[in-house]
């Protein structure tokens, strides 16, 4: 440990989760380190949870707004939530526990565009920090901090909290130092340039700076990040990973790519995943990735040599990936770099270095209008994390889903999305096993025609064609029947 903590002033300050839980209180504004199931606290969270449940029992108050850079784990926004122990929560989220409580209105939920939450911390949006809890993986002997698997808002939450609780993580691999590059973006107006215009390029340090005077405690855990297994990729997506990389193909052929210039962004979710199981078997070569999240895929992509560089702000590892990541960071180094989300979210870059984004979506319409997040409209499912970040400012941006959900009880293709997340002036592309509707240079009529003879599966076109010629017949630049198209939103509900 001492490895781990090689700053003396911090040394001394090392307590039990159950010591620290006691600077959190009720009506705090808490920010935490943690980026789709990695890098969150592993400690504090149970002893918060405990604290609340205690005090529940007396009859007293106890919930906290809880932001982070985007969603954690069972052992983190799980803990909390069972012990009803949060009141808002921000800016993502994917605990199940936590968005039942969203959707029957007992916790609170903004879900905003992951490159804004620490912009809007530290414009004050929110109001005052009172604590944030950062994990690290190490204290230098200069008293800076190494953030471990994700770096997400953590420099924005270090600077607007009063206390500061570092929770240093033995189980995280101590080789993950040098795998960072901390940036602070200048502050508004006339901000200067982000200086990258490669994925891999490195412009800050290896470490964040704390403020000693608000550090208030150490906790030393020793536990796993804790992602979620992916899904085996299966026939529907491999076929859309095939129709995918058939596009790839196609803009190969035109000009617009070459086999050894594709930087990619994907999106989180089973199928962007299963999109990069296919390009470890395509002729793409040298490929980078200016991205979120660092999923199995990647690392895949990189032990075949495929892929050299992936920029990412976090990793959303399989608990077998997130065991190999550990074994072998000195190596995996090499390939990646997590930077904080303001800066591997960020518009102005993404547009400079002319990527091409790939997310999953609930739903999309027949004019390429994308729902990411509200099922039928109202209940929420995650949030929409990057992928407004991504497909507004990409060069191409694409969406990638099954053309059905829950077995064919649902039509991901529809008339009228139920709630917009991405507009029609954003998509580009969309993929599903059925094939491919290149949405590029089109208007809404020629858009409506592409997605419903590439897109939609067999069951469905027919009502779909006959929705568009009815709306078709009534005019209009995006001709729509209300009623009708609500009646699809209906139907299921029923
Ligand atoms: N109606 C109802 N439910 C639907 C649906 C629809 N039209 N489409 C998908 N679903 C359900 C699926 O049935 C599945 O439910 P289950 O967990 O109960 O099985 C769930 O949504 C996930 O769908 P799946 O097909 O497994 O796809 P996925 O893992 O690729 O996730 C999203 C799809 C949209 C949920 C996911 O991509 C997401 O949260 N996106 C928003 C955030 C984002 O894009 N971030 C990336 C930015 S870098």
């Amino acid at each position: 440990m001492s490895e781990r903590i090689a700053y003396a002033p911090f040394q001394k300050l090392v307590v039990s989760a159950e010591e620290a839980a006691q600077h959190v209180n009720h009506g705090d504004r808490v920010g935490i380190s943690g980026f789709t199931g990695a890098g969150y606290p592993k400690g504090l969270p149970t002893a918060i949870a405990e604290k609340a449940k205690a005090l529940h029992e007396k009859g007293e108050e106890f919930k906290i707004d809880v932001f982070s850079g985007a969603s954690t784990a069972p052992d983190c926004d799980g803990v909390l939530a069972e012990a009803e122990a949060i009141r808002f929560r921000s800016p993502y989220n994917s605990d199940p526990t936590l968005r039942k409580q969203f959707n029957d209105g007992t916790a609170l939920y903004q879900d905003i565009h992951l490159s804004h939450s620490g912009q809007q911390v530290e414009e004050g949006f929110y109001g005052d920090f009172q604590v944030a809890i950062i994990e690290a993986v190490r204290i230098t002997e200069e008293g800076h901090v190494v953030p471990s698997s994700a770096v997400g808002n953590n420099l924005e939450y270090i600077e607007a909290a009063d206390k500061i609780i570092i929770e240093i993580n033995e189980w995280q691999s101590i080789n993950l130092e040098g795998m960072h590059d901390i940036y602070r973006i200048e502050k508004l107006p006339n901000r200067q340039p982000i200086p990258i215009t490669k994925p891999g390029d490195r412009i800050g340090t290896t470490y964040m700076e704390v403020p000693e005077e608000k550090v208030v405690a150490v906790v030393k855990t020793d536990a796993p990040d804790r992602n979620a297994p992916f899904k085996e990729p299966d026939e529907i997506s491999e076929k859309i990973a095939a129709n995918f990389i058939e596009f790839l193909e196609g803009e190969v052929a035109a000009g617009r790519l070459e086999y050894d210039k594709f930087i990619m962004q994907s999106g989180v979710g089973n199928v962007p995943n299963a999109v990069m199981a296919g390009l470890l078997d395509s002729k793409f070569e040298n490929i980078q990735a200016y991205t979120e999240v660092i999923q199995d895929g990647m690392l895949d992509l990189i032990d075949a040599g495929k892929m050299t560089m992936a920029s990412a702000t976090s990793f959303a590892l399989s608990p077998e990936y997130a065991e190999k990541m550990n074994a072998e960071a000195e190596r995996y180094r090499k390939h990646i770099i997590l930077r904080p989300q303001q800066v591997s979210n960020h518009p102005e870059v993404i547009r400079r270095v002319g990527l091409i984004s790939s997310n999953g979506m609930i739903e999309a319409d027949i004019y390429g209008n994308i729902n990411s997040t509200n099922v039928s409209g109202s209940r929420i499912m995650n949030g929409t994390g990057g992928s407004g970040d991504f497909t507004r400012n990409a060069y191409i941006s694409t969406f990638v889903s099954p053309s059905v959900a829950k077995d064919g009880a649902i039509s991901a293709l529809v008339p009228f999305v139920s709630h917009t997340d991405h507009t029609e002036h954003d998509t580009q592309i969309i993929v599903t096993e059925q094939g491919l509707a290149d949405l590029r240079g089109l208007s809404p009529k020629q858009r409506a025609r592409v997605i419903i003879d590439n897109c939609v599966h067999p069951s469905y076109r027919d009502a779909l064609n006959k929705y568009f010629e009815d709306a078709c017949k009534k005019g209009g630049q995006t001709p729509h029947l209300l009623g009708e198209a609500m009646q699809w939103h209906i139907n299921l509900e029923e």
